[in-house]
C-alpha cells in the first residue's frame, strides 16, 4: 500500500500537477462551537493560507479553490458582507508578500459585482503576480455554467464561428491551467455545486466529512496517497 512516511517524502508529482478544493463547511464548524458563521469563515481563511503554503512546499503547480459561488449571493446580506470583507483583508495582506514567492494569483469569475475595494485589490494582486509561475486560481463569484456561457459568447464576439472543445477551453477563466487531476470537497456534501463543470470531466473526486477549517496536512497526505492508488482510464482500458 502506498503511504507517505516522512514529511520530505510528501511530494506532488506529474500525476497530480493540478489540485482543486471545494472549501465547504465553515458555517457548520462555527455552529458546532456555538460561534457565529463569520467565525467559521475566518477560521476557514486561516486554513486556506496554511494549506496553500503546505501544498506549495510539496511542489503543487496549480491550485484552484472555490471561495464564493455565483449562487452564494443568495445568503443573508450580513454574511455576504463578512465574506467580502475577509477576502479584501486577505488579498490586501498578500499583495505585499507576493513578490517574495512564486505564486501567480488568478481570479475565476466576473469581478463586476464585487465591492469596489475588493475588485481593485483583486486586479492589483493579479497584476503584481503575473510573472510568477505557480498558479493559484481563486474562484470568486464563480459558476461553472456561467463560465461556459461566457466562453461561448466571448468566442462568438471574437468572430469564431465553429465552436470546438478546444475553443471553449481557451475561453474559460481557467485558460492558464490544466484540468484538475483531483477535486477535494470538504463538508460532507456529495455534489459539485457548479464548480469547474467543464474542466472536471475526468477529474478524480474525493469527498470528506471533515469541515474545511479542520482539514489538516495529515488528511491531505492521506487523500493524495489514495489518489495515487487510483487507475485513471479516461474511457480506455
Ligand atoms: C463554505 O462554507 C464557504 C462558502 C460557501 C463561502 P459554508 O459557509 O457553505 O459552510 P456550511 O456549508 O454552511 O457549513
Ligand atoms: C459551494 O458551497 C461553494 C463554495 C464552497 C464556495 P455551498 O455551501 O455554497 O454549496 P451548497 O449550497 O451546499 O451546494
Ligand atoms: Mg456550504
Amino acid at each position: 500500500m502506498f503511504k507517505f512516511k516522512k514529511d520530505e517524502e510528501f511530494h506532488l508529482d506529474e500525476r497530480l500537477s493540478s489540485i482543486a478544493f471545494i472549501m465547504d463547511g465553515n458555517g457548520r464548524w462555527a455552529k458546532k462551537r456555538g460561534l457565529p458563521r463569520s467565525a467559521g469563515h475566518r477560521k476557514g481563511a486561516e486554513t486556506f493560507v496554511k494549506l496553500v503554503k503546505f501544498l506549495g512546499k510539496a511542489g503543487a503547480k496549480y491550485i484552484t479553490v472555490y471561495a464564493f459561488s455565483t449562487e452564494n449571493w443568495k445568503r443573508p446580506r450580513e454574511e455576504v458582507d463578512t465574506l467580502m470583507q475577509i477576502f479584501t483583508e486577505y488579498i490586501d495582506r498578500a499583495i505585499d508578500r507576493i513578490g517574495d514567492n512564486d505564486i501567480r494569483v488568478i481570479f475565476l469569475g466576473d469581478k463586476t459585482p464585487l465591492p469596489e475595494r475588493l475588485r481593485e485589490k483583486c486586479l492589483e494582486i493579479e497584476k503584481k503576480s503575473e510573472k510568477n509561475t505557480r498558479i493559484l486560481n481563486i474562484a470568486l463569484n464563480y459558476g461553472g455554467r456561467d463560465e461556459i456561457v461566457r466562453a461561448v459568447n466571448a468566442a462568438h464576439a471574437d468572430g469564431i464561428e465553429r465552436i470546438t472543445e478546444e475553443v471553449i477551453s481557451r475561453y474559460l477563466y481557467t485558460r492558464e491551467s490544466p484540468d484538475p487531476d483531483l477535486v477535494i470537497r470538504t463538508g460532507g456534501e456529495m455534489r459539485t455545486s457548479n464548480f469547474l463543470m467543464w474542466q472536471s470531466a475526468y477529474s478524480e473526486y474525493y469527498f470528506t466529512d471533515t469541515l474545511w477549517p479542520d482539514l489538516s496536512e495529515r488528511e491531505i497526505k492521506k487523500i493524495v496517497s489514495d489518489f495515487y492508488r487510483r487507475n485513471r482510464r479516461y474511457g480506455g482500458l
